[in-house]
């Protein structure tokens, strides 16, 4: 283990433990807002960079050199795994992932084999060695939650209501179950596999479980995640879950296994912090919209999450969703340098 992992201020954030200041990344750091990605871009397609990983590589590092993050999170997309079985999946700029024939009847669940991430899945793994290698900080790796993924299949793209999703989920139940317990399975192999090449932490993004109602989500997502989230508790490394608009699924988050719930910018951080049982941490919440504002706006919010995060050694500072496309990098600098001058943690977490 390199001796940077081991005085990492995030993954001890990220597991309680004492250390001075608060840590912070941003989800989405890599990529849309940066003009040195964008130099890349239009020399090379999305995938192109995904499936290069001295490419990947170096975008998953622009960030942290610009913006002196804490952590950096692998450049992949969430829908890579599901991809690389030719399933007829590719993601349109602009657009995000599309299906050609989506997945909507009980024969469908037979294009989903199992993923060997040593075959389907080299380079992302290689990016992963690349990464370990050259970075100073932790690397996160990532992977859509099954919930999340299979949403983008059913509806053959994205959707704002995931009417689709829901009509299988409660007309045709054994299907549903069936096709969750498929993306779970490769959901773990993933995450296992970035974890066995030198991810010090995973994140599981439910992006869109927001959708659904508290009994909903523990009915027919709550086990799948909880099957990846518990089985990986072995590979050691720390498990933050997120999600957008789930502020009413914290405490369900919390307890399908993870070591750090996200919180998007809808609930204040104190609030959600009552939602979340002690033992757990949080990760967010700074609204990604807040940083187009003029900066004495920006630093009052930023204060804000850090005086709603109370000195806690168990809070990762984050925006509540991606930097969106139109963010200064700058500001986002700026940023960083307020929660290391002003995020101070008192070094204790209350007994759980
Ligand atoms: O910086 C990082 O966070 C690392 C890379 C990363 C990407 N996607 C790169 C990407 C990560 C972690 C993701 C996760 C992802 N992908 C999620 C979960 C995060 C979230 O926002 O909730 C979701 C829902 C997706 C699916 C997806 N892929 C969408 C909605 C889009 C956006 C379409 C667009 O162009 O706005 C993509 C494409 C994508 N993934 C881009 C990037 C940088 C843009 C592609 C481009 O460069 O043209």
């Amino acid at each position: 283990m390199p001796p940077t992992t081991r005085t990492s201020s995030f993954l001890a954030a990220c597991r309680g433990e004492a250390h001075d200041t608060v840590p912070v990344w941003f989800m989405r750091q890599a990529g849309r807002s940066l003009p040195e990605y964008r130099e890349i871009r239009s020399r090379h397609g999305f995938e192109e960079v995904v499936h290069t990983p001295e490419l990947a590589a170096e975008v998953t590092l622009q960030p942290v050199r610009r913006y002196g993050v804490d952590a950096a999170i692998l450049f992949s997309d969430i829908v890579t795994p599901v991809a690389s079985l030719g399933i007829g999946l590719e993601i349109r700029p602009g657009v995000g992932p599309v299906v050609d024939e989506p997945f909507r009847r009980p024969a469908d669940l037979d294009r989903l084999r199992d993923l060997e991430p040593d075959e389907d899945l080299p380079y992302v793994l290689e990016t992963v060695r690349i990464l370990v290698r050259e970075l100073d900080v932790p690397l996160i790796g990532f992977a859509g939650a099954p919930f999340t993924v299979a949403s983008y299949l059913i509806e053959g793209g994205p959707s704002k209501t995931y009417d689709r999703t829901k009509a299988l989920m409660f007309s045709d139940e054994a299907t549903w179950h069936r096709l969750m317990e498929r993306l779970a399975g490769i959901t773990l192999a993933s995450l296992r596999a970035q974890v066995a090449n030198g991810a010090s932490a995973v994140q599981l993004f439910d992006s869109w479980a927001g959708a659904l109602t508290p009994s909903d989500y523990e009915r027919y997502v709550q086990p799948h995640s909880r099957r990846v989230l518990t089985e990986l508790a072995d590979a050691g490394v720390p498990r933050i879950h997120f999600g957008v608009g789930t502020g009413e699924l914290l405490g369900l988050m919390a307890d399908a296994g993870a070591d750090v719930v996200g919180v998007d910018w809808r609930v204040p951080l104190d609030d959600a912090r009552t939602r979340i049982p002690e033992g757990v941490g949080t990760q967010g919440n700074l609204d990604a919209a807040a940083v187009l504002a003029p900066w004495e706006v920006v630093e009052a919010r930023v204060r804000d999450v850090l005086r709603r995060s109370g000195g806690r050694p168990d809070h990762v500072f984050n925006l509540g969703h991606g930097v969106l496309p139109a963010t200064d990098p700058d500001v986002l600098a700026r940023v960083v340098d307020q929660v290391h001058r002003e995020g101070r943690t008192d070094g204790t977490v209350a007994d759980g």
